[in-house]
């Protein structure tokens, strides 16, 4: 999705914040040095009064764990028990003294009261070295609150909270937790730096809105690895300002496919370079792996370095699909004398499967800014359907094409 709302936030943390940062640091240091627990201490949210009926809120018991966890030295584990435990936002702020491990036994049930959010459920920010594992988890309660969501009629709608936020996070581990129905995205990793996603399961229905899996931005040294989507919007979407991302044995769908970008839709957004998909099965997603650019950009941009490998598609909508005039839900008026996004050095690497629509392959490249440096290697997708069969449709795109099935190498 399109939404940069983690990065307005935090710009307006960053101004606010950092003046009084270092002082609140010190504060908090003194403030929690009666309720740190001692060196490689566990904390279990029952034993701090949590209780994990799935109505009483919990939320004040794992703050006070995080508080005390964040002031202890070594290594500091938050014990979730199983059980189900509701919570409203939960603001995970360091720097902290040791390394923390959140162990998700049990399930977090985010509050449906949305007056209780200022933005996100479960915000974890200035941290490093933090562990999130566990088999239970994160439910973002979603469905109660969809109806509320306007972002397909309205530009500047409200968003409403994303369940899992990194912001300003150093080499961080999420392994083997569910992320379940969020309201918004359901991770959000923001200007952090050293991210392995291992072993997770994110699902929502197909129809929820915004629900994206995955959605980076400001971001480096990412790494996503056997991990299954399925979502109403992007499984994973890659945004302005990311680079070196490996994305490997992602499952998607239902979703909207892997996605860079968009992109151009902000002011001063970055440039997405060094970003690696490779094995993975798309399955009746709505898109493949999708490159997506606003036409009319706020600032220039370059996406280069972009490689897809060895991808099953499973009766994918488009499977391989770059578009350099996207604009979703049609609201996004062009703006005059606008900037460019370049889309550069894109490979395809053995790309198989078969696709929903004839058009397997869609590079819709703009004429004021053509793809340029894409190669497509074996690349054979078939028609899942019946009396038709897959082609290519390309405008403002210089391809290098091998081994492909002859109509999906753009060779117009
Ligand atoms: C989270 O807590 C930190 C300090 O502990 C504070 O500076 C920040 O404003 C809080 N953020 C939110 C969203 O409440
Ligand atoms: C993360 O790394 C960056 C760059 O090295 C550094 O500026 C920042 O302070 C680090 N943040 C944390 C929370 O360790
Ligand atoms: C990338 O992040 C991983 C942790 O996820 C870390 O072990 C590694 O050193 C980082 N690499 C670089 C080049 O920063
Ligand atoms: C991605 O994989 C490549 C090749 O295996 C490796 O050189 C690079 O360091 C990896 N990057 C990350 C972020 O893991
Ligand atoms: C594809 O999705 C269908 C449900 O739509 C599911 O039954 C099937 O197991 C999935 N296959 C793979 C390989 O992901
Ligand atoms: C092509 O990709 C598939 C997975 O989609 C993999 O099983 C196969 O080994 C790959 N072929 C080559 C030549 O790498
Ligand atoms: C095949 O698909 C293309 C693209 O969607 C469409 O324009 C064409 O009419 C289809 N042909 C048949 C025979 O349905």
């Amino acid at each position: 999705m399109a939404f940069r709302n983690d990065a307005i936030r935090a710009f307006f943390l960053l101004m606010v914040v950092s003046a009084a940062y270092a002082k609140a640091a010190e504060k908090e240091a003194a403030g929690s040095a009666a309720a740190a627990s001692g060196p490689g201490a566990t904390l279990d949210i029952v034993k701090l009064g949590a209780t994990g009926d799935g109505k009483t809120d919990s939320t004040k018991a794992v703050e006070e764990a995080w508080a005390s966890a964040c002031g202890g030295t070594g290594k500091q584990t938050i014990l979730i028990p199983k059980g189900d435990f509701l919570t409203g936002p939960l603001n995970f702020t360091g720097p902290c003294t040791g390394d923390i491990t959140i162990q998700v036994d049990g399930n977090l049930l985010g509050s449906n009261d949305l007056a209780k959010y200022k933005a996100n459920w479960i915000e974890i920010m200035r941290v490093k070295n933090l562990v999130i594992t566990g088999k239970g988890k994160l439910d973002g309660q979603g469905p109660a609150v969809w109806g509320k969501n306007s972002c397909a009629k309205n530009y500047n709608c409200k968003i409403l909270p994303n369940t899992l936020v990194l912001d300003f996070c150093n080499n961080t581990l999420i392994e083997g937790i569910t992320l379940l129905n969020s309201k918004f995205f359901h991770l959000n990793i923001y200007e952090c730096r050293g991210i392995t996603v291992k072993d997770v399961t994110i699902t929502s229905p197909g129809d929820s809105p915004n629900t994206d899996g995955i959605h980076m931005g400001d971001a480096s040294n990412i790494t996503i690895t056997d991990t299954k989507i399925g979502t109403g919007d992007d499984c994973i979407s890659i945004g302005p300002g990311t680079s070196g991302v490996n994305i490997s044995g992602v499952n998607c769908g239902p979703g909207h496919g892997i996605s860079v970008g968009s992109l151009g839709r902000y002011k001063d957004e970055k440039d997405v370079t060094d970003i690696t998909v490779k094995n993975c099965v798309l399955n009746k997603s709505t898109n493949g792996v999708r490159i997506k650019s606003y036409e009319d950009a706020k600032s220039p941009l370059v996406a280069s370095k972009l490689t897809y490998e060895n991808i099953k598609m499973m009766d994918v909508g488009y499977p391989i699909i770059i578009d350099q005039k996207y604009c979703p839900n049609k609201i996004c008026p062009p703006k005059p004398n606008s900037a460019k996004v370049t889309v550069k050095d894109v490979t395809f690497r053995n790309i198989t499967g078969t696709s929903s629509t004839p058009e397997a392959v869609s590079l819709l490249c703009s004429d004021k800014q053509p793809c340029s440096g894409v190669q497509m290697f074996d690349v054979k997708v078939e028609y899942s359907g019946t009396n038709n069969k897959t082609m290519a449709v390309c405008t403002n795109a210089k391809v290098t094409a091998k081994g492909c099935s002859e109509a999906l190498a753009c060779a117009a």
